[in-house]
């Protein structure tokens, strides 16, 4: 299957990628390489730098399937151009879905965010509870959602809200919680938690970039919770602590209030088994760094390094 992956150079796509040419698909990827590339070359894969807003699919012959990735991808970043987020989100999309449509494209798999339900109370978070997101970047992912579902009796369209993403890549994220709190542990033998109490989904990201596969594979539709272990960041911490020698230290201001746990029944359901947990993350992690092939590196900070790039990348 000819496949296009939006933002495939990023921390999902550099997993992703991969595993789709070793399934035998052809890969085409489109990223602004805000992080840089490494993905190696590969006679079926194609790699184009251009933005998602202007994407020409018009270019690309009998695409089947698209992923989109590209996003400004996390709150923090959001707000350092809230205008470039909600571009990059809704008029991005739209220009991908109306030329998927245009071109006959069959499916659309979309990586939503499950921090569109914002502050819930619930014990299960499920797919019909009411979105009332918090941030630009959550609200954003919402917008898209709606924006996507009108589409969806013209393409077969699969929503995914993924829980934040742990476990190493080649373009690796450390700025996403449990990488950051296990690489603050490796580095500096501490680990910093702005509170603590505030609860998280998790997922890894061997099993998210399985589930990518498997909504192929198993033809699935719909939208769809994807985080399997929802953990207090000071039990993340506690967790790094018994596997990596380091004391946390708990300060009371610049607390994150965002608190929430995502139900992935009907994901389960549909027979999608994850295979990886916060644990072998760290495992990882604390592997790869030993062997230094975890390696200090200034685009890994996504937030810092978008913040001194913020010309280049967001004007
Ligand atoms: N990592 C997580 O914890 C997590 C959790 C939930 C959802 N998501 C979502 O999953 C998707 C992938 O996230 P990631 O962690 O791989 O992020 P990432 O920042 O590593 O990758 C995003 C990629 O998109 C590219 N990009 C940004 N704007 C673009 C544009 N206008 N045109 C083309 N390319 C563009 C960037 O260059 C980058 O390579 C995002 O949509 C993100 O919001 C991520």
């Amino acid at each position: 299957m000819k496949i296009l992956v939006t933002g495939g150079c990023g921390y999902q796509g550099s997993i992703l990628v991969p595993k789709l040419l070793s399934g035998g698909h052809e890969v085409i990827v489109v990223d602004k390489m805000w992080f840089n590339n490494y993905l190696k070359k590969n006679k079926k894969l194609k790699i184009i730098k251009d933005d998602i807003r202007n994407f020409n699919l018009g270019k690309i012959k009998r695409v089947e399937t698209i992923i989109h990735l590209a996003a400004v991808a996390n709150d923090p970043m959001a707000d350092l151009s809230e205008k470039h987020s909600w571009e990059i989100s809704t008029i991005g999309t739209m220009n991908l879905i109306e030329q998927a449509v245009k071109y006959k494209v069959k499916n659309f798999i979309f990586a939503s965010s499950s921090s569109v339900y914002g502050l819930k109370n619930e014990k299960k978070v499920h797919e019909d509870l009411k979105l009332e997101p918090i941030s630009t970047y959550n609200k954003a992912k919402m917008i898209t959602e709606r924006l996507l579902l009108s589409y969806k009796n013209k393409i077969n369209l699969t929503i995914i809200r993924p829980a934040t993403v742990c476990g190493y890549s080649p373009r690796m994220r450390l700025d996403v919680s449990v990488n950051m709190l296990t690489y603050q542990a490796l580095t500096n033998r501490e680990i910093t938690v702005f509170g603590g109490t505030q609860v998280r989904p998790n997922i890894h990201i061997d099993d998210l970039t399985d589930l990518y596969l498997f909504i192929l594979e198993k033809k699935i539709k719909g939208i769809y919770n994807a985080g399997f272990e929802n953990i207090s960041i000071l039990n993340i911490a506690k967790k790094i602590s018994k596997k990596i020698d380091c004391k946390i230290k708990i300060l009371k201001k610049n607390i994150d209030i965002r608190s929430y746990r995502v139900d992935s029944s009907k994901l389960l359901k549909t027979g999608f088994k994850p295979k990886k947990k916060v644990e072998d993350a760290i495992e990882e992690l604390n592997y790869l760094y030993k062997n230094k092939r975890l390696i200090n590196n200034k685009s890994f900070f996504s937030i810092n390094w978008l913040k001194n790039n913020k010309k280049k990348f967001l004007s």
